[in-house]
């Protein structure tokens, strides 16, 4: 089998800690190449003055991690600014917090192309390259046009917007004649390939050629769904572990039998918390038998702390959490446990094994890891609940035993709180029982499987690799 090129923003470097903050990429690339090997190439997450021309390199079990520091202004350029302030509010349909000026669009094509030359001289003709997120969709042209005719395939983690919202984006044409350059493009839901396929179709008179192949800027390329996941057996295994460990059991201790609602999510506008604070501050209100009885734990460890967007965000939520507190909380109880800070994913599952309710309720989600570990960590004779909003990727997947909700609206999420906090054992067993079904078919490794024996398969036309002729 040729060897697997995996490249991405985030590396979950061994040596590093991402102090919880890393995400779901990181998260499920680790233990996807862990299972392969290959090599795992992309930002060391360090910011230098003088960044050295050649990849740090580090192997560990069957991985080569190389990694590239930026410089500050690349980082602020094309990692703080057309990244993380245009594309991804862009791409979370919040165009109110889009940077729309062209500003930062300069150094996310220069890094671009400086990881591109910086991976070229690694790369041999065989490879499958398999490259990730928002941040480094124009890389395969960048390749491409220093020659590299290997099979490269694209996966998205993040939603896709429909044309009404992408087009708002001034580069939105070359932007997406860039993402062309790849043989395969995988989503998280059908609606983001629709999205996709749809705007090729509407803006560069892309042509369908059947169900999963389009035609467009001289290029034929495949697309298909392939929804993330997790490591669902382990997980199942390390969660009964973790809730026995010393950590879960400070925990339950501290609860004194009060039923726990957990949140556990980077610290993004997308992920709903002012809307999901306001939810439980309802339930307080209007189902007042849980006061003193219920406590929401919300971990949020900071995440892209020099933008704007997210500074604000958290002290938005700060003045929320103390609001509630202070209006509801007593001598001997505390409603909303607000952590700015990281935890271990193993102590995360002794968490999540402990609370009665998760509570997912992102605005906007290209899928939602946690919504699928938490079901993965529950105890099968006595399972929690899981709150989940529709808007979250993994609404597709698990609508059959979650709770499905619209985070905008606050009472019903307070009224499927109460509707979680009073269900009886054979309806959570029923629903837990159906989501597992899922996560036990399409596990991490299921996922890794069929987008990688995709991408084996290609090129899907012979077609000028360069996509030269279009232009
Ligand atoms: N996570 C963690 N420690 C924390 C908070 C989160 O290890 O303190 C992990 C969590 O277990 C999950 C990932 O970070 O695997 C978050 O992925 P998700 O898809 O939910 O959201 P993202 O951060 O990628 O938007
Ligand atoms: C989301 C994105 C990932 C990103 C992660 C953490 O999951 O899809 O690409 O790595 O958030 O964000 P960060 O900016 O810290 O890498």
């Amino acid at each position: 089998m040729s060897r697997l090129v995996v490249v991405s923003n985030r590396v979950a470097v061994p040596s590093k800690s991402s102090g919880g903050a890393g995400g779901g990429l990181a998260v499920a690339l680790k233990a996807a190449l862990k299972a392969s090997g290959g090599i795992w190439f992309g930002w060391s997450g360090e910011v230098a003055e003088h960044p050295s021309a050649a990849p740090d390199i580090k192997r560990s079990d069957s991985v080569t991690y190389a990694t590239l520091d930026l410089s500050p202004d690349d980082h602020a350029t094309y990692y703080n600014g057309f990244s993380n302030s245009t594309l991804w509010p862009l791409f979370h349909y919040r165009l109110d917090l889009t940077d729309f000026t062209r500003q930062t669009y300069g150094g996310y094509m220069r890094v671009n192309g400086m990881f591109a030359g910086r991976l070229l001289p690694m790369l041999d003709p065989a490879d499958r390259i398999w490259v990730h997120d928002y941040h480094l969709i124009p890389l395969a042209e960048h390749l491409r046009n220093m020659g590299v005719q290997a099979r490269m395939g694209f996966f998205l983690h993040t939603p896709f917007p429909v044309p009404e919202v992408l087009t708002a984006l001034p580069n939105h044409e070359t932007l997406l004649r860039s993402m062309c350059a790849y043989d395969l493009i995988g989503f998280q839901t059908a609606t983001d390939r629709e999205a996709f396929v749809g705007y090729l179709v509407r803006e560069a008179q892309g042509e369908r050629l059947g169900d999963d192949l389009i035609r467009a800027y001289g290029r034929t390329l495949k697309t298909g769904v392939y929804p993330i996941s997790v490591e669902t057996g382990d997980i199942a295994r390390l969660a009964q572990e973790a809730y026995r460990s010393r950590h879960s059991e400070r925990m339950r201790e501290s609860l004194v039998d009060k039923q726990l609602i957990i949140g556990v999510d980077r610290l993004d506008y997308s992920k709903g918390l002012v809307k999901r604070f306001e939810a439980f501050e309802n339930l307080l209100e209007h189902y007042v038998d849980n006061r003193g009885r219920v406590v929401f734990m919300q971990i949020a460890p900071p995440s892209r702390e020099d933008v704007k967007e997210y500074i604000e965000i958290r002290q938005e939520l700060e003045a929320k959490a103390g609001h509630i507190n202070g209006a509801y909380a007593d001598f001997d109880w505390m409603p909303i446990r607000y952590l700015n800070k990281g935890f271990s994913r193993r102590n995360l599952l002794g968490f999540y094994r402990t609370a009665e309710i998760g509570l997912v309720t992102p605005l906007r989600d290209g899928m939602n890891l946690v919504a699928k570990e938490y079901v993965a960590a529950q105890d099968p004779e006595g399972p929690g609940v899981l709150i989940l909003s529709r808007f979250a990727g993994a609404a597709d997947e698990l609508a059959t035993g979650a709770l499905i909700v619209n985070p905008y609206d606050v009472e019903a999420v307070a009224q499927a709180l109460q509707r979680a906090l009073t269900m009886p054992l054979d309806e959570r067993r029923q629903r837990y029982e159906a989501m597992m079904a899922v996560l036990e078919s399409n596990d991490i490794r299921h996922w890794w499987r069929r987008f990688t024996a995709d991408l084996t398969a290609a090129p899907f036309a012979a077609d000028d690799p360069t996509g030269a002729a279009a232009a």
